[in-house]
C-alpha cells in the first residue's frame, strides 16, 4: 500500500512538472516569436489567419490576397482617415490601437467619442482621439472649419448610433 501510494505520489510530481514544463516552452516560444519580429516580418495576423479559415471553410475560397509591408511603405491615405463628428472634421489615425479594426467602419456617439467596430473602444475626438479606456491614441487633428474635402468623400454622421463617417482619407 504505501509502495502504491508513492508511485501515485510521484507520477502526479512528474505530471505537474511536465505542466510545469509545457508552460515554460509556450512563453517562451511567444517571447522568441515577438522578438523576432525585430528582424523578421511577421507575414499575416492572428485574425487574417482566422478569417482566411472561416472563408475555406464556409465558403470554400480565399477572394483576397495579402502582402506584407513596412509601415514606412504604406500610403498615407491608407493609415489615416477623416471622420466627421457633427460639423467639426478630424484627421485620426484610421486602424484601432486594440487589434486594428478599420475605424471608418465606426460610429461616432455623443458628438465626438469614436467607437470601435470591433471591441467599442470609445476615442474621444475632442481630446486628440485619446482612448477612454486606457492611453492609446488615435492622434487626432480636428481640420480647419474652410477645408472643404472632396465632394463625395466625407459623409456626416449627426449622432448616435447611426453608422458611421466613413469618410475619405487625409493626408
Ligand atoms: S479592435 Fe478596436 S477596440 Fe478592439
Amino acid at each position: 500500500m504505501k509502495e502504491i501510494w508513492a508511485r501515485t505520489t510521484r507520477t502526479l510530481w512528474r505530471l505537474f512538472a511536465l505542466v510545469l514544463l509545457c508552460f515554460i516552452a509556450l512563453q517562451l516560444y511567444f517571447v522568441i516569436r515577438v522578438a523576432m519580429m525585430i528582424v523578421v516580418d511577421p507575414q499575416s495576423t492572428t485574425f487574417q489567419r482566422s478569417e482566411a479559415w472561416r472563408l475555406l471553410t464556409e465558403k470554400h475560397e480565399i477572394a483576397w490576397s495579402q502582402k506584407w509591408a513596412s509601415y514606412d511603405h504604406i500610403a498615407t491615405p491608407l493609415k489615416r482617415a477623416v471622420i466627421a463628428a457633427g460639423s467639426a472634421r478630424y484627421a485620426v489615425h484610421r486602424y484601432c490601437p486594440h487589434q486594428g479594426a478599420d475605424l471608418t467602419e465606426g460610429w461616432v456617439e455623443g458628438g465626438h467619442l469614436l467607437v470601435c467596430p470591433r471591441h467599442r473602444w470609445q476615442f474621444d475626438l475632442e481630446k486628440q482621439g485619446r482612448c477612454t479606456l486606457n492611453s492609446s491614441s488615435l492622434c487626432a487633428e480636428r481640420l480647419p472649419d474652410n477645408v472643404e474635402p472632396l465632394p463625395g468623400t466625407v459623409r456626416k454622421v449627426e449622432d448616435q448610433p447611426q453608422p458611421l463617417v466613413a469618410l475619405n482619407t487625409a493626408s
